[in-house]
């Protein structure tokens, strides 16, 4: 049995927590090392399940703090990292930008350096479709990984200037990556800012939802088991120095996710509020996931079996996320909308 080292950062993150339970149930003979700073986007009693196993390990650090990082992969020597920490919501990248490029680039670069530092047999760096820019709104129109980065807002800019460096050092010192650029997730865990948790909680709460514009812009949904399989699946089986991109062929506008939630939970679209539009609103995003296909990879949910999935999570987990919203995040929805 071989044992291995795997640094997992922003494990206590929607994604990263999930990939995080995956790898420590599915890999007994794997330690776990979650990394994680735990900012208002990261917390640990979602790994109340797993924190009291033998393979699990929590770090509270900041992967933008060099001499924490050098010397913590000094001692333990990290086999793997899959790199998922980063600030996120591209809403708050419109309103501060800063701390996009700090964590997201100066992180990365941090990140790299102590890798490079200690000689790892993988680095995985977790991207997003958004470093391509956007699509216009013909069906046969997808992002690929020859599709040329052009990242529209402040939050895809510092993932595809992160992703740029990560390419250069294997280009440069050799250092074996994979990048990894996936769609939109959804499922357990999401934090409720984001699209399709906002809109879940709202309606609960018989409260607006504001849709953005016309509500006409579409995003390619994938549950976030499927995309922690995928990035299972790159981690061992990944060609050094390739890019795959991660997505089930899911599109929908955003009026069609939100109608789907209200009517799945029984209530009226007279819930729906058009609000002002977001400042460079990507139209569409659109994966085509040929290449990781080709290296063994499938999704399991449909975004009809996904969507079912989260609700009933939501209606199950109400404590995790009447925690979140009645917290800090009250300011910040009520800086970000004015709506009751
Ligand atoms: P998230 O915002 O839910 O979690 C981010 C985590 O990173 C949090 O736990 C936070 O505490 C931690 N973090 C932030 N700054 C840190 C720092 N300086 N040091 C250490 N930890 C820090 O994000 P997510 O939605 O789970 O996304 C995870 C990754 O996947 C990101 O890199 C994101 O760009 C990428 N991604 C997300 C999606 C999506 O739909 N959510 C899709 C494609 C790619
Ligand atoms: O495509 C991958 C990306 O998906 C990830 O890289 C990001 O980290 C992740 O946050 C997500 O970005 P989006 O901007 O697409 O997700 P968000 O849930 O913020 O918005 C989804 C769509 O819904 C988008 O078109 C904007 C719209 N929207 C969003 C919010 C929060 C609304 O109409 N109203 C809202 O209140």
């Amino acid at each position: 049995m071989i044992r291995r080292k795997i640094l997992v950062t922003g494990g206590a993150g929607f994604i990263g927590g999930n990939f995080v339970q995956f790898m420590v149930n599915k890999y007994p003979q794997y330690d776990i090392y979650n990394l994680d700073l735990l900012t208002y986007a990261g917390d640990l009693t979602k790994h109340r399940d797993i924190e009291d196993k033998e393979n699990y390990h929590f770090v509270k650090a900041d992967i933008a703090d060099r001499d924490t990082i050098i010397s913590l992969f000094e001692k333990e020597k990290f086999d793997y990292v899959v790199h998922f920490a980063a600030e996120s919501h591209v809403d708050r990248s419109i309103t501060d930008p800063e701390i996009f490029v700090r964590t997201n680039v100066m992180g990365t670069q941090v990140l790299l350096d102590a890798a490079k530092q200690i000689g790892i047999a993988k680095f995985v760096h977790v991207s997003t479709d958004e470093v391509y820019g956007q699509l216009d709104f013909d069906p046969s129109s997808f992002f690929t990984e020859e599709t040329p980065l052009q990242p529209n807002s402040p939050y895809s800019a510092s993932k595809a200037s992160s992703d740029l460096i990560v390419r250069a050092y294997h280009e440069t010192y050799g250092l074996p990556i994979n990048i990894t650029r996936c769609s939109n997730n959804y499922g357990p865990y999401h934090f409720p800012e984001k699209l399709i948790p906002l809109t879940i909680s709202r309606v609960l709460n018989d409260q607006k939802i504001p849709v953005y514009g016309d509500g006409k812009n579409i995003r390619d949904w994938l549950h976030v088991f499927d995309h922690c399989a995928a990035i299972d699946l790159v981690l061992h089986e990944g060609i050094s120095g390739e890019v795959y991109n991660v997505g089930g062929h899911n599109e929908r506008t955003n009026l069609e996710v939100v109608q789907t939630i209200i009517q799945t939970l029984g209530k009226s679209e007279e819930l729906i509020e058009f609000v002002t539009d977001r400042l460079g609103h990507d139209k569409r995003y659109a994966i085509d996931p040929t290449k990781l296909e080709q290296l063994g990879w499938k999704p399991t949910y449909t975004f009809e079996t996904g969507i079912a999935q989260t609700i009933q999570w939501y209606l199950e987990n109400k404590e995790w996320w009447e925690s979140i919203i009645s917290g800090e995040y009250q300011d910040y929805f009520e800086m970000q909308y004015s709506l009751n």
